[in-house]
């Protein structure tokens, strides 16, 4: 069963083919610079964007799909003949070379209708996210749906970044299979929960946010010293430099509390006039690895309580923030304490925001027969698990 999935959650343009855990195919298109200059994500360029890039996505990932199945060859020969050669030739006037354009343009969606022939099932990221943006993958996803007569699932984005850790490359690698129960950790820009992930599809969150996000935390530091955004792998290397010491002891807001719940703006508030009032301390390695450790002692420490308190000794993480490889040494430190095991998602691009991860916890849903109905299916911003 092969299974198109869109996702356009936030300020990535993302689709994927899988058949069950597998990835046939994926593309991710990321807006990354174009919000680069706001230290965040603006919502109506992201919506723009998403809007320009969405059929080239798509299409994009189809053709790869048919190339990966070795369907591509005789097009591709073709391809070479007519395509690329009429485009180079200089001396051709603008009208041929608008003529073959719009050539290899049809070709594009005509192999791309060929490609959705094989597709089974069409899945969308649903929420959370930015409304305008989770819009334009569902309307994409109800339009193919309808003129392809496919199936819809409604994914939520969270339950993907769980998936994450369990894709596989088209080969079937990582082959590890399910062991239930799991914690599940989500570390991403917009969430930090932890949920106890029972079986497929069967999810209990345990704690989360009340404020920033882990990575929204890293964000606004990086902001605060200049360093552009995304914050977190700027963070992560600048600390690197100084053996990701600890020079500041900056607070670990909500690290003694009983429950599973974090909250990091404090830290950022504190971070912010420790900046004002010591402006002579500015050294950004000794800055960076601090803010960095102070954030990933209380996720190591909330997940150490969860653990004591679920009994569940392994673990899965999902989401942008786990890209950290500090981290993964930190949180796979602390499950070897506890004699489990800790999963994270098996190749890099999975980390952040992908169609792929969305595409795999479909087929979970699929399996169940979880499908939406086309007038039913509509984003909801606030999802929750
Ligand atoms: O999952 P993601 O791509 O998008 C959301 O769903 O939010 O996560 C983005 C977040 C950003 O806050 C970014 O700073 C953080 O992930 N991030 C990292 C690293 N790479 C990305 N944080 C720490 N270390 C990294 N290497
Ligand atoms: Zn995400």
């Amino acid at each position: 069963m092969l299974i198109l999935a869109i996702e356009t959650s936030a300020d990535e343009t993302a689709a994927a083919v899988t058949e069950g855990r597998r990835v046939l195919a994926n593309v991710i298109y990321s807006q990354i610079l174009l919000h680069k200059k706001w230290g965040g994500i603006y919502p109506s360029l992201a919506k723009r964007a998403h809007e320009e890039k969405i059929n080239w996505v798509i299409e994009e990932c189809l053709i790869r799909l048919l190339r990966n199945q070795n369907l591509l060859a005789s097009e591709l020969a073709s391809r070479q003949k007519v395509g690329p050669v009429a485009l180079r030739s200089t001396s051709e006037s603008e009208g041929s070379l608008r003529h073959s354009l719009a050539q290899t343009s049809t070709r594009r969606v005509n192999l791309a209708a060929l490609g959705m022939n094989l597709v089974d099932d069409v899945a969308v990221t649903q929420g959370p996210g930015l409304a305008v943006a989770l819009e334009v993958g569902i309307s994409k996803a109800k339009e193919l749906a309808k003129k392809y007569n496919k199936k819809l699932i409604a994914v939520n984005h969270l339950e993907g970044h769980i998936y994450s850790c369990f894709a596989q490359n088209n080969k079937g690698n990582p082959s590890r299979d399910f062991n239930f129960p799991y914690l599940a950790l989500i570390v991403s820009g917009g969430h930090t929960e932890i949920v106890l992930f029972r079986n497929h599809v069967d999810y209990k969150v345990l704690g989360e946010t009340r404020d920033d996000a882990a990575g929204e935390a890293l964000d606004k530091a990086a902001k605060m010293l200049g360093l552009g955004y995304p914050g977190g792998p700027v963070i992560e290397r600048l600390a690197r430099e100084v053996q990701n010491e600890d020079f500041h002891n900056f607070p670990r807001p909500m690290i003694n509390s009983k429950n599973l719940d974090f909250s990091f703006s404090g830290l950022k508030t504190s971070f912010y006039y420790f900046l004002k009032e010591k402006p002579q301390v500015i050294n950004l390695r000794e800055l960076a690895s601090s803010f960095q450790n102070a954030i990933y002692d209380v996720i190591v420490a909330k997940i150490n309580l969860a653990i004591k308190q679920t009994k569940v000794n392994r673990l899965v993480v999902g989401g942008g923030v786990i890209a950290n490889l500090y981290l993964r040494r930190l949180l796979r430190d602390l499950l070897e304490k506890h004699k489990g095991e800790v999963h994270f998602p098996p190749f890099k691009y999975l980390t952040g925001d992908n169609a792929a991860m969305i595409g795999v916890a479909a087929y979970f849903k699929a399996r169940k027969k979880l499908f939406s109905k086309s007038q039913e299916l509509d984003r909801i911003p606030r999802l929750n698990l």
